[in-house]
């Protein structure tokens, strides 16, 4: 365990301060939306940290949902084709959906999640993501909430791998590339 210290270069947000943040934002969208009328949706696996501390931090209740998708793999660069592993169990029919991310990247998950929602007829489809590289946008993709913007490195930890590692290290943290070069 003493070793993985050596597989991180810079922190770039305590566990501390993800915690705060997610505070901020969760207050921010108790304003936001009406009473009952908010569905969460949580992209499987990356989003799993921010969505049980975003929905806790929340004073409503609010119903959530979940989708599987990877354009990853297991490599460190999107391959710009989304599967679905998982769809949602529950109709977002006239739902006020608001998608729950770790990060935006080059914005071609979110993107095509996006469409895809509208076309099931939501009435409403906004983002929280918790992390956002401006600099490796390949699509704008509207992100409501963000968290903090981050330089174009590769980053891990709170849910975010690098080949199904690293997910379960409370801050986020830069790899350092010897882990894939
Ligand atoms: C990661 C991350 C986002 C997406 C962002 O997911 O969790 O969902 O990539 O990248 P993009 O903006 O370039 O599309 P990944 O596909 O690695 O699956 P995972 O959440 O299971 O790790
Ligand atoms: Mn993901
Ligand atoms: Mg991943």
């Amino acid at each position: 365990a003493a070793d993985i210290a050596n597989d991180l270069t810079t922190v770039l947000a305590t566990e501390e301060e993800i915690l705060a943040k997610l505070n901020e934002i969760a207050a921010q969208v108790a304003k936001d939306y009406e009473p009952d009328s908010l569905v969460l949706v949580g992209v499987l696996k990356g989003a799993v940290m921010v969505m049980a501390d975003f929905s806790r931090a929340l004073p409503m209740l609010v119903p959530m949902d979940w989708m599987a998708v990877s354009s990853y793999g297991a490599g460190t660069r999107s391959s710009g084709v989304v599967q679905i592993r998982k769809d949602l169990d529950t109709d977002i029919h006239d739902k006020h959906v608001l998608i729950v991310e770790d990060i935006i990247d080059s914005g071609l998950t979110l993107s095509w999640l996006l469409e895809n929602f509208a076309a099931r007829g939501a009435a409403s489809v906004e983002v929280f993501a918790l992390f956002r590289k401006p600099e490796a946008a390949k699509v704008e993709v509207h992100c409501r909430y963000v968290g903090f913007d981050i330089p174009n490195e590769f980053v891990v930890g709170y849910g975010l791998d690098y080949a199904e590692r690293y997910r379960n290290l409370r801050d986020v943290a830069v790899l350092a590339p010897h882990v894939y070069s």
